[in-house]
């Protein structure tokens, strides 16, 4: 599915993450693979301050994650949907560090960022973002740092229409439709294309480096 056509995109996330918001951490660990490697895989230098910027972090599965792992990077999230930013400030508030949050749908106006981000993580964010991929990932590229990366771990394709149509329902496209823009931006860095639930789709853990 690209969407309900009737309401605009962040109308329907913040809709869909109305109700799903609070049961989000408790059902995702068992279909959205691959994010905690992926940001094991991260080349976070913890000497020197860095900083990372996440689209759509939901609840703050990742953020909390990094907030432990690494004290000294600055971390700025962004997402549309009150609700699942509501999780985010809960979850993050044991934490006594500094956390940027906006709530906004990304692309649609600049974000009032105070540094330009080292790394940009999009997080099975992407592929929800229908309409709207092509300008996150193009805003991500201009938000970064010369030099900085995007990370991205999200769906990437599945060999069943059934599927296909199920995950549409719940606003997902999973159309193989995110790597060959991504590696048209960015110089890719680390690539994996990993099965999950044998095979019934693939998932994509993507790290590229922005070249001018
Ligand atoms: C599947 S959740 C992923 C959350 C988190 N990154 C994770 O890995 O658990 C997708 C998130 O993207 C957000 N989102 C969807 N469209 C967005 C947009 N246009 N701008 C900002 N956030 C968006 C949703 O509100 C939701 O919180």
């Amino acid at each position: 599915m690209k969407g309900d056509s009737s309401i605009s995109q962040p109308e329907a996330m913040r809709h869909y993450y109305r109700w799903h918001a609070a049961v989000y951490d408790a059902t995702r660990w068992s279909f959205l693979f691959g994010r905690k490697a992926l940001l094991r895989q991260l080349p976070i230098a913890d000497h020197i301050q860095q900083g990372l910027l996440e689209i759509g972090c939901g609840t703050g599965h990742n953020l909390r994650l990094l907030a432990k792992w690494h004290p000294n990077l600055r971390l700025t999230g962004v997402d549309v949907s009150p609700d699942m930013l509501e999780q985010t400030t809960k979850a993050m508030s044991r934490f006594s560090r500094p956390l940027q949050l906006f709530e906004q749908a990304y692309g649609a106006a600049p974000l009032k960022l105070t540094e330009a981000p080292d790394m940009v993580l999009f997080s099975y964010a992407l592929t929800m973002f229908n309409p709207g991929w092509e300008v996150a990932i193009e805003q991500a590229w201009k938000d970064l740092k010369p030099g900085g990366r995007i990370a991205v771990v999200d769906f990437h394709d599945t060999p069943s229409g059934a599927f296909r149509w199920w995950m549409g329902k719940n606003h997902v496209r999973m159309e193989a439709h995110l790597l060959p823009f991504l590696q048209s931006k960015f110089r890719t860095e680390m690539l994996e294309i990993c099965p999950a639930w044998l095979g019934l789709w693939r998932y994509i853990k993507y790290v590229g480096q922005k070249i001018e």
